[in-house]
């Protein structure tokens, strides 16, 4: 069973993605996370997320390896991923690994931003998970603050809108539900809750598909 999870910035795709794979025993990759190992890769050079070579260099580089950094979850890393993933030779070179780990067989989890659009359109069962811009930004928020990092709300706030569009107007693989994707909003839900939503998804639709 191929399971797809997309959705904005902290609107809960990870955690949902983490705990179906958890529940039914599937591998996960967080595809996020590739696009973060890129852009560290860049700024660890003092380059520029926006430059193409730089950033392709930095994309052909990654591997399974590279993804464990915790320097990955940073506000400023996620800024400029969002910056390398409008490049479109940068999607290109880290596709191979996004289809490969879907092709695991006995089904996988993949989460991000274009899985049930380009990577995986063939996906048994699509989500995208959406909450509201102030409770996204909220939850960020406190990950960022748990982690150790100061910065104010204002400013999760407002990198959450710029990453937003950025996703959203890119020309290649844009942020974007899927029309198969069911749609989940994680507003007002705890972690549990959330969870409990999303598998009830995905048991009536894979009985559907028995
Ligand atoms: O966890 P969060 O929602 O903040 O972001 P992420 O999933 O780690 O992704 C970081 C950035 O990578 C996003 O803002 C996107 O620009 C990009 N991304 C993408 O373009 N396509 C994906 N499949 C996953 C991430």
């Amino acid at each position: 069973m191929l399971i797809a999870v997309d959705g904005p910035l902290a609107s809960g795709k990870g955690t949902i993605a983490r705990h179906l794979s958890q529940w039914y025993h599937l591998p996960y990759l967080d595809t996020g996370l590739l696009y973060r190992a890129c852009a560290l890769g860049v700024l660890r050079k003092n380059g520029d997320p926006e430059d193409e070579e730089t950033a392709l260099k930095s994309a052909r580089t990654v591997d399974q390896k590279a993804l464990d950094d915790p320097e990955l979850r940073s506000a400023r890393i996620g800024a400029a991923a969002s910056k390398v993933a409008a490049i479109p030779a940068v999607r290109q070179a880290l596709m191979d690994y996004q289809q490969n780990f879907a092709r695991i067989p006995g089904g996988a989890v993949l989460d991000g931003r274009d899985i049930g659009t380009v990577i995986c359109p063939q996906a048994d069962i699509k989500l995208w998970i959406s909450a509201p811009a102030d409770e996204r930004a909220q939850r960020r928020f406190q990950e960022l603050r748990a982690r150790g990092e100061n910065i104010s709300y204002d400013e999760v706030l407002n990198q959450l809108k710029e990453r937003d569009t950025r996703d959203a107007g890119r020309k290649e693989a844009p942020m974007l539900r899927a029309a198969d994707a069911h749609l989940l909003n994680t507003g007002g839900l705890s972690i549990d809750a959330a969870f409990e939503a999303a598998r009830r998804i995905v048991d009536a639709t894979k009985a559907d598909l028995s």
